[in-house]
C-alpha cells in the first residue's frame, strides 16, 4: 500500500505519475490536449478534454505497475484556469478560461482606474491582472446566456481545475479546493483564510458557488470505483507552482525555487506572516498544513521555455530545441542582442498586458547564433527581475540566496549557469526533476501516512548539480543594466 498516484494537470498536457512507497518514480503517463484559441488574446481548454486525458494517463500510469498498492491521489494542477460547471449534470457551462487568456485586461483596468487595486492586494495578495480566476469567472457570468441566473439559484458550481476533477473523480460528492488554488482567485481573503464578501461583491460572484477551501493535505473524499477500478481517497491537493515548492523541500523561509517551463514562476518562502510586496510580486500561500498557511512571495513570467519554441516554431531559426545551446555557444562575444520577450505583454514586476516582444542590437553579422543566445539570455534576466525584486521586499530577512531550479529548460547547463552568473548566487538543480508531481504526492501520501514528515522529506532532497556564478561583477552588471534599458524601451512603445 506504500504508493501514491499523483495527477498533474497542465496547461498543454495530462500527466500522470506513480511514485513508489520510496517515492521513486514508478510510472509515468502523459497525454496532450488541444488548446484553442477564439479570439486574440483568449485561450481555452474543453474541460472535457482536462477529465478524459486525466483518467487515460491515470489508468495508463496504474496499469504499467498492476501489482501497485496506492494509499492515496495527490492533484496538482495549472492555477487560476477557470471552469464553471452544472451541479446536477456536471456539465461545464463553458470552456475553461485558461490562466493565460487576456480577454478581461478591459475589465481589470476599469477597476484599477476606479481605485479598487490597493483593496485587492491587501485582501487576496495579488494586482488587478487578467491572469487570476476572478475576472474570468466573473465574464462567464456575464457572457453565457443564462449563467447568472442560474449561479445565483444555486445551480452553477464554480472552481478551479482541481475542483474541477475533484468533482467528477468523487462523483459529484465533493465540491473542495485548496488554500493555494484558492490563493489564486482574487476572491479568497489569504490572511483571514475565506472567502471575501468584499471581492465577490466586488466581482459580483455568488458565494454559493465557491468551493470549500481545506489544507494541502486533507480528505477529499474517494475515486468512484468504476473510474480506477477501485476507490482511492484524494488527501493531496496543491496549485502547480505550490507542489514545486514542496517537491523542492523549500519549508524554510528565505528558500526559493525556480520553476522553467514555458512560464517560469519562483517563490521564496516566506514563513508564516503573509509579506506585502512593494516591489509588484504576488503574495500567495505556498502551502496550508494543519490550518496553518505558509506564505510566499511569488514573481511570474510568461515566457520561459516559449521563447525557444519561439525561434523554433515562429521564426524558424533552429530546428530543434535542444541546438538552442551549441548555437548560444557560438555567437558572436561582440554583439550584444537582447531579446524581451513580450509576446503577451510582460508579467512580475512589470505587469504590462499591453506591451509586445522586442529585439534590439541587431547588426548586418546577426544571424541565428547570436538570436539563440539572447532567447536563453532573456530567461536569465527576467529570473533576475524577479530575485531583485524579493530581495527588496525581503530584505534583512536574511535568507539563503541560492535558487533551486526544475522544470523542463532546468535540464539546460547553458541557461542554468547564464542564470547563476546574471543572479550572482548558485543555482541548484535537483536530482528528482519531477518536483511538482512529487510535491503533491507527498502531500498526499504524508497524509496516508506513507510518507515520511517535514523534515525527514526535506532530508531526501539532493543536488544533482550546483551552477556556481563564473562572472565576473563588473560585466555582469553592465550586461543587466543592457537589460533594463531594453526593458524601458519595450515598456514605451
Ligand atoms: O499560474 C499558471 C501555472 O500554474 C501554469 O503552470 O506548468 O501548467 O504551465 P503550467
Amino acid at each position: 500500500m506504500g504508493h501514491v498516484l499523483a495527477i498533474d494537470q497542465g496547461t498543454t498536457s495530462s500527466r500522470a505519475i506513480l511514485f513508489d512507497a520510496d517515492m521513486h518514480v514508478a510510472a509515468v503517463a502523459q497525454e496532450e490536449f488541444a488548446q484553442h484559441f477564439p479570439n486574440s488574446g483568449w485561450v481555452e481548454h474543453d474541460p472535457e478534454d482536462l477529465w478524459s486525458t486525466t483518467l487515460a494517463t491515470c489508468r495508463a500510469a496504474m496499469a504499467q505497475v498492476p501489482e501497485a498498492g496506492i494509499a492515496a491521489i495527490g492533484i496538482t494542477n495549472q492555477r487560476e484556469t477557470t471552469v464553471v460547471w452544472d451541479k446536477v449534470t456536471g456539465k461545464a457551462v463553458y470552456n475553461a478560461i485558461v490562466w493565460q487568456d487576456r480577454r478581461t485586461a478591459e475589465l481589470c483596468r476599469s477597476l484599477r482606474e476606479a481605485g479598487h487595486e490597493a483593496r485587492v492586494s491587501e485582501i487576496t495578495g495579488l494586482l488587478l491582472d487578467p491572469y487570476f480566476s476572478g475576472t474570468k469567472l466573473a465574464w462567464i457570468l456575464d457572457n453565457v446566456e443564462g449563467a447568472r441566473a442560474r449561479a445565483e439559484a444555486g445551480e452553477l458550481l464554480f472552481g478551479t481545475v482541481d475542483s474541477f476533477l475533484i468533482w467528477r473523480l468523487t462523483g459529484g460528492k465533493v465540491h473542495a479546493t485548496d488554500a493555494t488554488n484558492a490563493s489564486r482567485t482574487i476572491l479568497y481573503d489569504i490572511r483571514k483564510g475565506g472567502w471575501s464578501e468584499e471581492m465577490c461583491a466586488l466581482l459580483r460572484v455568488p458565494m454559493t458557488m465557491l468551493p470549500e477551501v481545506r489544507d494541502c493535505a486533507a480528505e477529499y473524499g474517494h475515486s468512484e470505483v468504476d473510474l480506477l477500478g477501485t476507490s482511492l481517497p484524494i488527501l493531496g491537493v496543491a496549485g502547480d507552482q505550490q507542489a514545486a515548492t514542496v517537491g523542492q523541500a523549500c519549508f524554510a523561509p528565505g528558500m526559493m525555487k525556480s520553476t522553467y517551463g514555458t512560464g517560469c514562476f519562483a517563490l521564496l518562502n516566506t514563513g508564516p506572516d503573509p509579506v506585502a510586496s512593494q516591489n509588484r510580486l504576488l503574495t500567495t500561500i505556498a502551502y496550508q498544513l494543519d490550518g496553518q498557511p505558509t506564505y510566499a512571495l511569488e514573481g511570474s513570467i510568461f515566457v520561459a521555455g516559449a521563447v525557444v519554441q519561439w525561434l523554433r516554431d515562429g521564426v524558424k531559426v533552429i530546428t530543434r530545441a535542444e541546438d538552442t545551446h551549441a548555437l548560444a555557444d557560438a555567437a558572436d562575444p561582440g554583439q550584444d542582442v537582447i531579446i524581451v520577450p513580450a509576446f503577451t505583454g510582460l508579467g512580475a514586476p512589470y505587469w504590462n498586458a499591453e506591451c509586445r516582444g522586442a529585439v534590439y542590437g541587431l547588426t548586418r553579422n546577426t544571424g541565428a547564433a547570436e538570436l539563440a543566445r539572447a532567447a536563453l539570455q532573456s530567461v536569465g534576466f527576467q529570473t533576475r527581475d524577479l530575485l531583485e525584486a524579493m530581495h527588496a521586499d525581503w530584505q534583512g530577512q536574511g535568507g539563503q540566496s541560492v535558487l533551486r531550479v526544475d522544470g523542463g529548460m532546468s535540464a539546460s547547463d547553458w541557461t542554468m549557469q547564464f542564470i547563476a552568473d546574471i543572479i550572482g548566487a548558485p543555482v541548484d538543480r535537483p536530482v528528482v526533476l519531477e518536483t511538482t508531481a512529487l510535491g503533491a504526492a507527498w502531500l498526499a501520501g504524508m497524509r496516508a501516512g506513507v510518507y515520511p514528515d517535514m523534515d525527514a522529506f526535506g532530508r531526501e532532497w539532493h543536488r544533482d548539480r550546483r551552477f556556481e556564478p563564473r562572472m565576473d561583477a563588473d560585466p555582469r552588471e553592465a550586461l543587466y543594466a543592457r537589460w533594463k534599458k531594453a526593458v524601458a524601451a519595450t515598456l514605451s512603445v
